[in-house]
């Protein structure tokens, strides 16, 4: 299965990602993660996303269609991967449908998650992650067991720099702006499924795999 996990900054593609790799024994491959990893690592590819990333620009298209082309050619990725925040800009779909049919690959499914702006900042303001083991929290709609401790492995859990209220704002611009026209990429393909990502977070993953081929 190749599944692409769409929506804007917040909508759940990362806590969603998470469930379906256990569900269907293949990786997550989330441009964000590899990013932040980058960042951390002190990597030039990190210095170059950092500053786009706190300003809640995307980062330019050269850089990620290079990521995500190495990452898909690894031996893990061979019997599929959900891509979480990739492709985000019609070059960079542009850019999978080349890679994929040298590959003689195709996707299987578009996964849209659809939340309200309100409801976005809501989620990304109360976001919390584990630095050691990524596990993802929320301080009203899934809280740690201990406040600000991570339940998976107890590291103190921190805030994402991208979680500023301004960068909130202007990743949604960027959504509605640059990535939201992906939709009708994919409608025309076929490949869209719109779920609904309101409601609790099982709720989200049935109707997630509702929409799914078994
Ligand atoms: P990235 O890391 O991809 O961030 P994003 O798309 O903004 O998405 P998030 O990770 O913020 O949210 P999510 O949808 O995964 O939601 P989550 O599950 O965390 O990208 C970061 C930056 O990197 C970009 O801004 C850009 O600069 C750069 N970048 C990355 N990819 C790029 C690309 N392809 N091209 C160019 N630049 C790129 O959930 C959010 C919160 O809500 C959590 O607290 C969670 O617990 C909670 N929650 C989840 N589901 C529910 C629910 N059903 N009900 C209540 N709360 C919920």
């Amino acid at each position: 299965m190749r599944l692409i996990l769409f929506g804007p900054p917040g909508a759940g593609k990362g806590t969603q990602a998470r469930l379906l790799t256990e569900a269907y024994g293949i990786p997550q491959i989330s441009t964000g993660d590899i990013l932040r990893q980058a960042r951390a690592e002190g990597t030039t590819l990190g210095q170059k996303a950092a500053e786009y990333m706190d300003a809640g620009k995307l980062v330019p298209d050269d850089l990620i269609v290079g990521i995500i082309e190495e990452r898909i050619s690894q031996p893990d990725a061979q019997k599929g991967y959900i891509l979480d925040g990739f492709p985000r800009t019609i070059p960079q779909a542009e850019a999978l449908d080349t890679m994929l049919e040298r590959r003689g690959e195709r996707i299987d499914a578009v996964v849209s998650l659809e939340v309200p702006d309100q409801e976005i900042v809501e989620r990304l303001s109360g976001r919390r992650t584990c630095p050691e083991c990524k596990a993802m929290y929320h301080v009203a709609f899934n809280p740690p067991k201990e406040e600000g401790r991570c339940d998976v492995c107890g590291a103190a859990l921190v805030r994402r720099s991208d979680d500023a209220p301004e960068a909130i704002q202007k990743r949604l611009e960027a959504f509605h702006e640059q990535t939201e026209p992906l939709k009708d990429y994919y409608r025309r393909r076929g490949l869209l499924k719109e779920i609904q990502g309101t409601g609790n977070i099982g709720e989200v993953y049935e109707r997630i795999r509702a929409a799914l081929p078994e």
